[in-house]
């Protein structure tokens, strides 16, 4: 068999993103390709790839070289009427999107803009892949926005390093697209976990932000006041828009991103226009805020 060429690839902002070119992600890609992508994806977080043809079945295929496919997160009883779309048949498959069939959404994540957010932050186990293929698009915005979170990191201030080395916070999802939580009351029914605020990312090996605004509610161990004053510091380091890759869909695009180092957010489009994207995701498992924290780093 012929050696697979190198990847060709192009930056697609000083932020984070690159496009990869001249590959079709219906082939069954060999795997020293699939090893080049994942090297591109650990430095370059966010990769795109256009004009692709690719069935649900192709996605799911290619996605599942990277890892265990990821299951949709079942809400509690309470908020099942805001995640309930009615084409979702498939339990690895996400429609995102803001159509309607006799009256009820066909996807999930209806209009208008979306908060920075990690997907399923708020679990135990977040995500550590997300796929998105554009399918039916509106005619402006609904651009989904990447922030760079080990640029993120890199500039806080050594002085709020040194106060959150350690520190968890409260990641919490109430099924809302841009809206904060309220915590103040009973939160055992509305998914949470707490993760640290900074984490090592187990392949890269680099120290990335992990705090979005949708999500993440609460500062552990400082006062509420504190908390407030420091995680709207920590979102605007996320959304700086220096460290933020904006995608603007065209048709055929298939995005994958890495969400233990990138926020992800949306801007508003009109919602008359209808907007779908097909999204699946790869399994994780808990994040740590040291390399020799994870399990698989630790002798006997
Ligand atoms: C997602 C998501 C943003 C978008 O699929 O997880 O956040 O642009 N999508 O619709
Ligand atoms: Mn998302």
């Amino acid at each position: 068999m012929d050696q697979p060429v190198k990847v060709q690839y192009k930056p697609l902002s000083s932020a984070c993103g690159v496009e990869i070119l001249g590959l079709d992600l219906r082939e069954n890609l060999p795997q020293q390709t699939i090893d080049e992508i994942r090297a591109l994806w650990n430095q370059y977080i966010v990769l795109v790839f256009r004009n692709q043809t690719i069935t649900e079945d192709e996605q799911l295929r290619f996605a599942g070289k990277f890892g265990d496919l990821g299951e949709r997160k079942a809400p509690p009883e309470e908020l099942k009427e805001r995640t309930t779309g009615v084409l979702q048949n498939d339990q690895r498959v996400m429609l995102v999107s803001n159509k309607m069939l006799e009256g009820k959404p066909v996807g999930s994540f209806g209009d208008g803009d979306m908060w920075y957010h990690i997907d399923s932050g708020y679990a135990k186990n977040p995500y550590t892949y997300t796929f998105l293929y554009g399918v039916e698009l509106p005619s402006e915005g609904g651009n989904t926005l990447f922030g760079n979170m080990y640029k993120a990191y890199d500039s806080l201030s050594q002085d709020l390093k040194d106060k959150l080395a350690g520190q968890k916070a409260l990641h919490i999802h109430q099924y809302e697209r841009r809206a904060r939580v309220d915590i103040s009351g009973d939160i055992s029914k509305i998914p949470h976990w707490f993760h640290p605020v900074f984490v090592t990312h187990p392949e890269s090996g680099r120290k990335s932000l992990f705090v979005d605004r949708l999500m993440t509610q609460r500062i552990e161990g400082v006062s509420h006041d504190e908390s407030e004053a420091i995680l709207e510091e920590l979102y605007a380091a996320g959304e700086n828009p220096e460290n933020v890759y904006e995608h603007e869909w065209e048709l055929g695009d298939f995005v994958m991103w890495d969400n233990r180092c990138a926020i992800h957010g949306r801007t508003w489009f009109d919602p008359q226009e209808p907007r779908l994207l097909r999204r699946c995701t790869i399994e994780g498992g808990p994040l740590y805020e040291e390399l020799s924290d994870y399990p698989q780093n630790q002798s006997a």
